[in-house]
């Protein structure tokens, strides 16, 4: 038998000394022991605490890229959007935010690289839990990577209002579906030791006049739809922070609204981590400090030495300031972000490329297919004509806070413009025309920018197929004027339909599109803000590597007169970023959500319109059978059977629905759960989907209690909230 010589492990004395001055330090610091519970360690954190570190913990201190906002600490928040200093004394860290709705933001301005994922929308329409997992991941270990230890992201605002320019950060518009992806991204991005958060809470749902804006909804309404959205979010992710919104919610600012902050999500959720405000967001001390709101951002000017003059004037008890502290230390526990600072270093630029690929080849979505134009079958498709929409040099991205660089700056630099700043489009160098004329040597492909429809209706006439880029351009700061494709993209898909009946448009939006051209062209293909790798997945798709599987996570409305505010509640343009009007003022302001918790498809259904396309719809390459529902009432679980009818394989998301009983003024169905299922061509599968119980409830504004009505449910099933060919019922005693 050989015996291995014996080898001496020789761990330096530098390191040993380390370590046994860690043990020895946390012997002292009870607080900072991983293996007690974060709810205990805050405890004892606090309990050390002198006030001024308290309130220390309260507010932010500036940020970076703000000239207005520059407190003595801003240069320490490593170019992020916040810092929150710790308690040095006791070893606790500092919080140091960062922007990250799509990838993190201001990495260029910081000399990093990001990885921009798909726009949110765009998971969202995976349906799949693994992706929003995956896109949670990817961004956490890039946030930790920069040096930061909390991301700003986790959108999940319900599409109310389509317009609303910041629809690609959010998740679509049902709240089970928008809980389930948001509520995963931030599990698995916390998961990775910084510090999870959901935002705007709450009705946050336009960007138009958004500082003073009044949502008036009522308190049923809002919690069967916008508030479940963050309520699922949240029990699922867990994240250590919420982030209020800067609009009014029934008369009070979201940041010091009472029913929002302490009865709602505090009580009725046992919600343990902090509130802090969006950015400037804060509008008293006294009002927000008791309201619930923990922190204000990115300044001090409410939170800072106004809280402590009102706490030593006894204005604001000390209970109320230990409540604030405890939440903020416990999120920093929770995390891991406590004990685990993070080292800047260079990220694994592949692994997120690869991750940002797949979660874009499921989130597309393949609108309209006649005649099977697609995919390009290379045997037969000799010359393409791609048009328009920059697909020459790249892909456009979603704007604002959410904004991330590219790697060497903006594909198209508009003209007198330095940086990819606020407000201004930026585009990806990620070349749809490059990508597919790598997956397609043989064929002959053109371009032709657009600008001229006659010419690209020349070049389309001579090809075998035609592809327009189409692009809509969102950001935070505005709102869109209409669901239209700006400019004369709309005359462009035109006239290149007439010229080649075997016309596919590719969509590059944030939001739902309008489609005058639809009966003209062949197909059309959602591909969302796309992301990193958007051209390579959106290549695999095109050219059926992938079948694509997404479906859409918000309708489509064939025009905005079906919009339950066919008009975008507008103020006057002087009015629009104002500063808070006092309270009175407010009635001025409001925006009437009468269609309460009737969002996307509800709103469709009850009034009987047809949209353009369905929530819940989206084609494959092949086909997808129904039959056979039952449900079982102990499990309340839906099972039916579905078929690959096709001849390839592909992955279909069936939806489950239900309707209240009847009795229930309610004439829509709710989304009740659904399951990816990936089968062979001809293959059968049994698919057992969990009826979640959460949207099967109502809300009785009285007591402020769910109730779960006795009586039977109506329980369909089907690819699309249009189409729902199984039907079944569900008893409720
Ligand atoms: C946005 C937030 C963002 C914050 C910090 C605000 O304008 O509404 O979503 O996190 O700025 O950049």
């Amino acid at each position: 038998m050989l015996t291995r010589p014996y080898r001496r492990i020789s761990i330096p004395i530098a390191v040993l000394a380390a370590v046994g001055a860690l043990l020895a330090q946390n012997k002292d610091r009870p607080w900072m022991n991983p293996a007690l519970a974060p709810e205990e360690r805050a405890e004892l954190a606090l309990k050390q605490m002198t006030l001024d570190e308290k309130i220390a913990l309260l507010h932010g201190n500036g940020m970076a890229h703000v000239p207005n906002w520059q407190m003595p600490l801003t240069a320490l928040t490593n170019g992020g959007a916040g810092y929150v200093e710790g308690v040095k004394r006791l070893g606790i860290a500092p919080i140091v935010m960062v922007d990250a709705a799509y990838g993190v933001r201001d990495s260029g301005a910081n000399g990093r690289y990001s990885t921009a994922m798909p726009s949110v929308l765009a998971a969202a329409s995976s349906w799949d839990v693994e992706s929003a997992c995956e896109y949670g991941e990817t961004i956490g270990r890039e946030i930790r990577a920069q040096g930061f230890n909390m991301t700003l992201g986790g959108g999940v605002n319900l599409t109310r209002e389509p317009r609303n320019g910041r629809t690609f950060e959010y998740a679509g518009e049902d709240p089970l579906l928008a809980g389930t992806v948001v509520g995963h991204t931030m599990k698995c991005l916390q998961a990775q030791h910084a510090i999870g958060e959901v935002k705007h809470y709450a009705v946050n749902d336009q960007e138009t006049g958004r500082n003073v804006v009044n949502a008036v909804i009522s308190k049923r309404a809002m919690q069967e739809s916008d508030l479940l959205a963050f309520h699922i979010a949240i029990s699922i992710g867990n994240p250590g922070a919420v982030m209020c919104s800067y609009n009014r919610v029934n008369g009070d600012f979201a940041c010091e609204n009472p029913y929002l902050l302490q009865d709602v999500l505090k009580k009725q959720w046992g919600f343990k981590g902090f509130v802090l405000s969006d950015w400037a967001g804060t509008h008293s001390t006294e009002k927000a400090s008791a309201a619930g709101l923990d922190q204000e951002q990115p300044m001090a000017a409410h939170f800072g030495p106004k809280l402590k003059e009102a706490v030593e004037a006894g204005r604001v008890p000390l209970s109320e300031i230990d409540d604030h502290a405890r939440r903020v230390l416990y999120a920093l526990f929770l995390s891991g972000a406590a004990d685990d600072p993070p080292q800047k270093s260079v990220v694994d630029v592949e692994r997120g490329l690869e991750a940002a690929r797949r979660i874009e080849e499921k989130g597309i979505v393949l609108l309209k297919n006649d005649r099977a134009v697609l995919p390009i079958v290379a045997s037969r498709v000799k010359r393409i004509a791609v048009i328009g929409g920059h697909a020459d040099v790249g892909m456009i991205s979603g704007g604002g806070s959410a904004q991330v660089d590219p790697p060497g700056g903006n594909a198209i630099m508009p003209p007198g413009k330095g940086a990819t700043r606020w407000m201004q489009p930026v585009w990806f160098p990620t070349s749809p025309l490059k990508a597919l004329r790598a997956k397609l040597p043989n064929a002959k492909i053109d371009f032709d920018a657009g600008a001229d429809p006659k010419a690209a209706a020349t070049l389309a006439k001579g090809a075998d197929l035609a592809i327009v880029f189409a692009y809509q351009w969102q950001s935070e700061g505005m709102d869109l004027p209409n669901l239209a494709l700006a400019g004369n993209q709309n005359e462009l898909i035109e006239q290149v339909a007439a010229a080649n009946p075997r016309t596919v448009v590719v969509l590059e939006s944030g939001s739902a599109v309008t489609m005058p051209w639809l009966g003209k062209v062949a197909g059309v293909v959602e591909a969302w803000y796309a992301g990193s790798a958007g051209h390579r997945a959106l290549a695999n798709i095109l050219v059926g590597e992938t079948n694509p599987s997404g479906k859409l996570a918000m309708t489509f409305p064939a025009s905005e007169a079906d919009l339950p505010h066919p008009v975008i509640a507008t103020l006057a343009a002087k009015d629009m970023w104002k500063g808070p009007v006092p309270g009175s003022a407010a009635e001025k302001y409001a925006v009437n959500y009468d269609e309460g918790a009737k969002v996307g498809y509800k709103w469709y259904e009850a009034e009987r319109k047809q949209p353009l396309f369905a929530f819940g719809f989206g084609l494959s390459y092949t086909t997808f059978s129904y039959s056979g529902l039952t449900v079982d009432p102990a499990a309340k679980t839906a099972r039916f059977t579905l078929t690959n009818t096709g001849k390839r394989e592909g992955t279909e998301i069936a939806q489950v629905y239900a309707r209240l009983p009847k009795g229930s003024d309610e004439s829509f169905k709710r989304l009740a759960g659904w399951a990816r299922v990936t089968l062979r061509p001809g293959e059968s599968h049994s698919v057992t989907v969990t009826i979640d119980e959460r949207v099967l409830r109502t809300f009785d504004e009285a007591s402020e209690k769910w109730n779960l009505a006795a009586g039977t449910y109506e329980i369909l099933a089907g690819p699309s909230s249009d189409r729902t060919p199984l039907a079944g019922s569900l008893a409720i005693r």
